[in-house]
């Protein structure tokens, strides 16, 4: 039998993607099921976390299972020199799922391929985010009735954020008018762009941030990944480069959405926090029902 992993949020099918929101909104209904007794997860962390893990961790746990793994790569013996391989292969006899979060770009998909139990991505470098991508398509399902003719303005850095890249070949799946707010340096990749183009949905860029908003449904903020810059000059200069303040959203549409995958640093400021239209903490808390549909959809089990 195929052993089904999630590495890019291509792996699903429009039809198993709504079947994971559906099965999603069932658990926020009733999230303590006892539907993984017996199972465990491994829980492979070689990059910081703390939404993704703990999500993860909290959806296993209510649904009865077990978590083993590690949050820190250098106490495991990946310390000592062991490859990606030998842990996957490793780790793989003692667990029923592994979830891996690496700087690597296309770490997940080999560990996929290694891995005689399924791999979750839980973001590869600059690349994919599948797994945030499906919490935000449930919470823009949730606070927008659908996911069809909606604006998305997608703000900061486009450049590295894997979760702008997941979410724009989700939401090309439906009739979406994009709009790519960067700067210069973080503007979003070629092949992004390309992706738009192949299956002819429209998309516009600029650097500006204020009047673009208006027209949102929602207002996607990153942050700059200070991580990925290999000098930090060149982050020093683009860091700040976008700060939504509360003013700034006098003109924007009633139901809009402000998300965010978290952490910020300064990209909002904290007076937006009461706003009704700040949704992200909200969009946090959708990630433990969305991650309790993907485990078991991954095996088989609901
Ligand atoms: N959204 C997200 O991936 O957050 P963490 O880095 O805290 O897991």
């Amino acid at each position: 039998m195929k052993i089904r992993s999630l590495v890019s949020i291509d792996d699903l099918t429009t039809g198993e993607i709504m079947k994971i929101l559906k099965l999603a909104a069932e658990f926020e209904k009733d999230p303590v099921q006892e539907i993984l007794h017996g199972k465990v997860v491994a829980t492979l962390f070689f990059e910081p976390s703390t939404r993704t893990r703990l999500s993860f961790e909290s959806a296993v746990n209510k649904l009865g299972g077990k978590v083993i793994g590690f949050t820190d790569s250098s106490t495991s013996s990946v310390s000592k020199g062991e490859t990606l391989n030998d842990t996957i292969r490793t780790v793989n006899n003692y667990v029923d799922m592994i979830v891996m979060r690496h700087p690597i770009e296309g770490s997940a998909r080999y560990a996929s391929e290694i891995s005689t139990v399924p791999v979750i991505n839980a973001g590869d470098g600059a690349n994919q985010h599948p797994t945030q991508t499906l919490l935000d398509l449930y919470s823009i399902l949730k606070t927008q009735g659908s996911l069809d003719n909606l604006n998305i303005c997608m703000v900061g850095d486009l450049k590295y954020g894997r979760t702008v890249h997941s979410l724009l070949m989700a939401m090309s799946r439906w009739n979406t008018s994009f709009n790519f707010i960067a700067p210069e340096e973080l503007r979003m990749p070629d092949e992004y762009k390309l992706y738009l183009d192949n299956i002819g949905l429209k998309y516009n860029e600029t650097a500006e941030l204020q009047g673009i908003i208006d027209q949102a449904d929602i207002i996607y903020m990153t942050r700059v990944q200070k991580e990925r810059f290999s000098d930090p000059i060149e982050y020093e200069k683009v860091k700040n480069a976008y700060v939504l303040h509360d003013h700034m959203l006098s003109g924007t549409k009633p139901g809009m959405r402000i998300l965010h995958p978290l952490p910020r640093v300064n990209e909002i400021n904290p007076d937006v926090d009461s706003n009704a239209k700040a949704y992200y903490f909200e969009q946090a808390l959708n990630g433990v029902y969305t991650r309790q549909a993907i485990i078991c959809t991954l095996l088989g089990l609901k």
